[in-house]
């Protein structure tokens, strides 16, 4: 089927039919709403949505997101498909391949539809296209009808240079057990890794000027505490602890610390994201009065 299939970008004139498949109620983070936000805001743009056309009759597509400022896609967001277009998983993996190098497949769900057709339907798809790997990561919200957690006074926070932050990304990723950062880390190295940590961070719409690094009485370093915030708003950027610091609780302090900075700031809700093989973070989140309240699926 799909050797028959044209694969283009978006033109402009194609905003109303891609409107109308993502109005559609789907598994897909996408939206009508969010991509006309979304597109306005460059963080999806025409030239990262593709479409597959049989003939003249839209037979799939997918959606990108990327920073604002970036020169590339991060993210595939959504995948649709006609529902007269067969077996969409060869088409949708044949749109994957279109971005290059690969971005990595995020879905939004709860643990109940963890298992949903749909979801494995677009899962096989990334398969396909290369995207084995599968990550899952439990969503932590925390919201102000809970008080703030304890903040401990152990350590010290001090705001930072590009350059000491790259220097503690370094140091923060030996053994670290985040499936991104391994794998960034086994891909590109650990200090190009943590180059590019600090230029995406950078790219978030949180303030610079609130990430923190965090010493110990005896002025040595014990992590980063990195407040930050998404397009839906605040989040705990950052959380980690150097390798001769770990096993002392300090992964709490660093939180409590983000949680009060940003409720400063006039949060009301805060979002963080933690790989659920990350047993030490989890257990942070849940004893810090953060709820899970979601399940992100990251293919890769
Ligand atoms: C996750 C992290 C912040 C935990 O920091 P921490 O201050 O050591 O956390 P805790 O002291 O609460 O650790 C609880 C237990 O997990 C163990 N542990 C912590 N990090 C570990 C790691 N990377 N590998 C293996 N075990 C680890 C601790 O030794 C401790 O064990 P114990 O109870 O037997 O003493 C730290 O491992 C880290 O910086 N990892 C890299 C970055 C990261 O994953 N950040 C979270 C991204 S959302």
């Amino acid at each position: 089927m799909e050797a028959s299939l044209l694969f283009r970008t978006m033109a402009e004139s194609d905003l109303g039919l891609v409107l109308t498949c993502l109005s559609e109620p789907s598994v897909n983070t996408t939206t009508d709403d969010r991509f006309r936000e979304h597109l306005a805001a460059h963080s999806y743009r025409h030239e990262w949505t593709w479409l597959a056309f049989d003939g003249d009759t839209l037979a799939g597509l997918a959606v990108w997101w990327g920073f604002p400022a970036g020169d590339r896609p991060l993210a595939l967001d959504a995948l649709w498909a006609s529902p007269a277009a067969g077996d969409p998983v060869p088409m949708w993996a044949e749109l994957i391949r279109r971005v290059s190098p690969p971005a990595e497949y995020h879905i939004f769900t709860i643990p109940e539809h963890r298992d949903d057709p749909e979801i494995a339907l677009r899962l096989r798809a990334a398969a396909e296209a290369g995207l084995t790997t599968l990550n899952e990561r439990f969503r932590y919200e925390w919201t102000s009808a809970s008080p703030l957690p304890d903040r401990p006074a152990r350590l010290r926070y001090v705001p930072a240079t590009d350059e000491e932050f790259a220097d503690a990304f370094e140091r923060v990723s030996v053994g670290s057990l985040d499936v991104a950062t391994r794998e960034g880390v086994a891909r590109h190295g650990a200090r190009a890794q943590a180059l590019a940590d600090v230029e995406d961070y950078k790219m978030m719409p949180g303030p610079r000027e609130r990430w923190r690094l965090a010493y110990d009485a005896g002025k040595n370093l014990v992590g980063v505490a990195l407040p930050s915030a998404n397009a839906g708003g605040p989040v705990v950027g950052y959380v980690a602890v150097v390798p001769e610091q770990r096993g002392h609780g300090y992964a709490a302090d660093l939180l409590a610390e983000i949680t009060w900075m940003l409720a400063a700031d006039g949060a009301t809700v805060i979002r963080a994201d933690t790989d659920s093989t990350n047993t030490p973070m989890v257990a942070t989140f849940e004893r810090l009065g953060y709820r899970r309240f979601a399940l992100r699926l990251v293919a890769s």
